[in-house]
């Protein structure tokens, strides 16, 4: 195979994003042939803006054209990991938009769909580990430059959304609809840098705010604190309602401290480890020699959609490393249901997560939801150009 037939499912915001691209020819060796939405008017104003594509009105539909290779799915959360089990055992490699799914089990029985045909590419819509700060965070914290883990925060309060945004589509911000608020829609991209760069944290206790701020059901505030095996503790603060918002990622190790905020890396190398200076100095009031070390690391501002589409693609034409495997989605997703878990039930709560205790949970909330599935996902389809 030398190129790539690509079908979108969900052709809304994001989906519609990633048809611009691609009918605009910016990804070597795909093409988009065909899309699917349940919205027939979603499918009507994408075919005026893209051309004459193949159009279906059901995932399903889309997935059984024989002429499809791979699929990005682009629906609301519920439906990922359902669509992804289907075209992978249709013999259609995945790529699907974050979440990995709302829950834990959902994910695992289409991992396992997905072991079964491992001639098949099933990967996740992660964009932002292509920025190369987070790239370099991660090597700095994975070659030992830092040292033994000790402390990592993360606010990350600038995904700003106001009533109109949340009144923008029926499913959003409901335990029906979505499965969750901030920590579901927007965090996936952080709680997955969070454990791609420091690794799994082994308990979570979570606190999160439903509704704060915002006349919707779910969360639009939460705070987690964690603890990792070795004993480093970390801290998670995030809200969508915060204005000027802060995105700050500070992680310290014994050799040393980096942050990335602003969208730059900074860098602060101690002289001696922490523990050896302990170990040794009698000066009472002293500390080590610290310094910061200039970084070369630039962000180009690309918001590294379209660099996640290549790499799927050159993986599965020429087999380049891909940069995000689903079986990954997992962690990130543990992490945001174990805050949601510890905050509901006031207690700590273990890594790995009991998926079937975080689902019962999650079931209460969805059975009082006020989510209509009768009145569809439709509405205003927003711009995320530039949307990051
Ligand atoms: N990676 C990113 O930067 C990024 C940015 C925005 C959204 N997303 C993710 O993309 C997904 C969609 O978000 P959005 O903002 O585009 O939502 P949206 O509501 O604008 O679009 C969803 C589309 O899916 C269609 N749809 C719903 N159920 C379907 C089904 N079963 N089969 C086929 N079509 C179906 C809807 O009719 C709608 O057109 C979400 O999971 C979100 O988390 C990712």
């Amino acid at each position: 195979m030398t190129a790539l037939n690509i079908g979108i499912i969900g052709v809304g915001n994001i989906g519609s994003l990633h048809a611009s691209y691609l009918t605009a020819g910016e990804i070597p060796h795909a093409k988009l042939v065909a899309i699917a939405d349940i919205d027939p008017a979603r499918l009507t104003a994408a075919t005026a803006r893209f051309g004459a594509l193949t159009c279906y009105d059901s995932a399903a539909a889309l997935i059984a054209d024989p002429a499809i290779d791979a699929v990005i799915i682009a629906t609301p959360h519920y439906f990922h990991p359902l669509i992804a089990a289907e075209a992978l055992a249709a013999g259609k490699h995945v790529l699907s938009e974050k979440p990995a799914g709302v829950y834990t089990q959902a994910v695992q029985r289409t991992l396992d769909v997905a072991a079964q045909h491992p001639e098949l590419t099933y990967a996740l819509m992660y964009n932002q580990r292509m920025n190369p700060a987070y790239q370099k965070a991660r090597a700095l914290v994975q070659d030992g430059t830092l040292g033994e883990l000790r402390r990592t925060n993360w606010i990350i309060t600038d995904w700003y959304r106001s009533q109109s945004y949340y009144n923008s589509g029926g499913w959003r911000a409901t335990w029906a609809g979505e499965g969750g608020g901030v920590l579901l829609n927007q965090d996936p991209h952080q709680l997955d840098l969070w454990q791609w760069i420091c690794g799994m944290p082994s308990r979570v206790m979570g606190f999160t705010y439903n509704g704060k701020r915002r006349d919707v059901e779910v969360e639009t505030e939460a705070t987690a604190y964690v603890e990792y095996e070795n004993g480093a503790t970390g801290v998670f603060v995030t809200t969508t309602t915060e204005t000027p918002g802060t995105n700050r990622f500070e992680i310290v190790g014994s050799r040393g401290k980096l942050v990335i905020e602003d969208q730059r890396l900074r860098l602060w190398l101690n002289a001696q480890d922490e523990a050896d200076f302990n170990r040794t100095y009698q000066g009472g009031f002293g500390q080590p020699d610290c310094r910061e070390v200039p970084v070369d690391t630039v962000f180009d501002g690309d918001s590294g959609h379209q660099k996640i589409v290549k790499n799927f693609v050159s993986h599965i034409l020429d087999g380049a490393p891909l940069m995000s495997p689903a079986a990954e989605g997992l962690r990130g997703l543990s992490i945001s249901n174990a805050i949601y878990l510890s905050s509901w039930e006031h207690r700590w709560v273990d890594l790995p997560i009991d998926g079937a205790a975080f689902l019962t949970a999650l079931n209460q909330r969805r059975a009082t939801s006020k989510y209509d599935a009768a009145a569809g996902f439709s509405g205003q389809v927003l711009d995320t150009k530039g949307s990051y």
